[in-house]
């Protein structure tokens, strides 16, 4: 089976970087690791795995898309089909989102539409619903807001801290994160609309 290309941007501990790497997916070569901050465990995590790692620090540049243009300079090499945020702390320009038009996927701790931007966890205790989550969705302008390809449930108990709750989210994503990808690098998602379409 032909593997595509993918590249894994990180800015922290990696343990989504990590579930990718363990779960083995047969149709992803995961070509590149791109980290915007020096000495954090995703690195590490790369390393270990043989992973090349690019490391592009965002404070050594005046503004967002020059930091992207570095970025792409140093991934260009890589061939690469997919772009997965795993743990990126940073918001893309429409130049970067550009270069990859609906090849970006990004995880994030809620179920979006609820609760985008940071402190999703925080967000979704004090606002006292029953129930979270994660979302995989495609990268747009828009902080999360595109086209949601997969999601998973996570009720909270009244038992349930910010700690306790992002560890069971945790483990959702760890789940739909490579299964996302795995979709895509079979080439099993269609875009319709906002609507993303899977096939068996
Ligand atoms: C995850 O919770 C993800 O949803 C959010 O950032 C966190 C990354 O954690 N976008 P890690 O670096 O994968 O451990």
């Amino acid at each position: 089976m032909s593997k595509t290309n993918i590249a894994v941007f990180v800015s922290g501990s990696g343990t989504n970087l990590q579930a990718i790497i363990d779960s083995g997916i047969e149709s992803a070569n995961i070509a590149v690791v791109v980290c915007d901050i020096p000495g954090v465990m995703a690195i590490e995590r790369a390393r270990k795995h043989g992973i090349p790692v690019e490391l592009v620090n965002s404070g050594d540049f005046e503004s967002r898309e020059e930091f992207e243009r570095q970025i792409v300079a140093k991934i260009d090499g890589y061939d690469i089909d997919l772009v997965v945020l795993a743990g990126f702390m940073r918001i893309l320009t429409p130049y970067f989102i550009g270069c990859f038009s609906n090849r970006i996927i990004n995880i994030h701790p809620s179920l979006l539409p609820s609760f985008p931007g940071t402190n999703s966890v925080r967000q979704a205790l004090d606002y006292g619903v029953k129930k979270t989550g994660c979302t995989v969705h495609f990268v747009r302008e828009e902080v999360d807001a595109g086209p949601i390809i997969l999601q998973a449930v996570v009720p909270i108990t009244e038992e349930d801290t910010e700690e306790t709750l992002l560890e069971k989210i945790h483990t959702e994503e760890y789940r739909i994160l490579p299964e996302a990808i795995r979709l895509f690098c079979e080439g099993k998602l269609t875009l319709s609309g906002r609507r993303v379409l899977i096939s068996s």
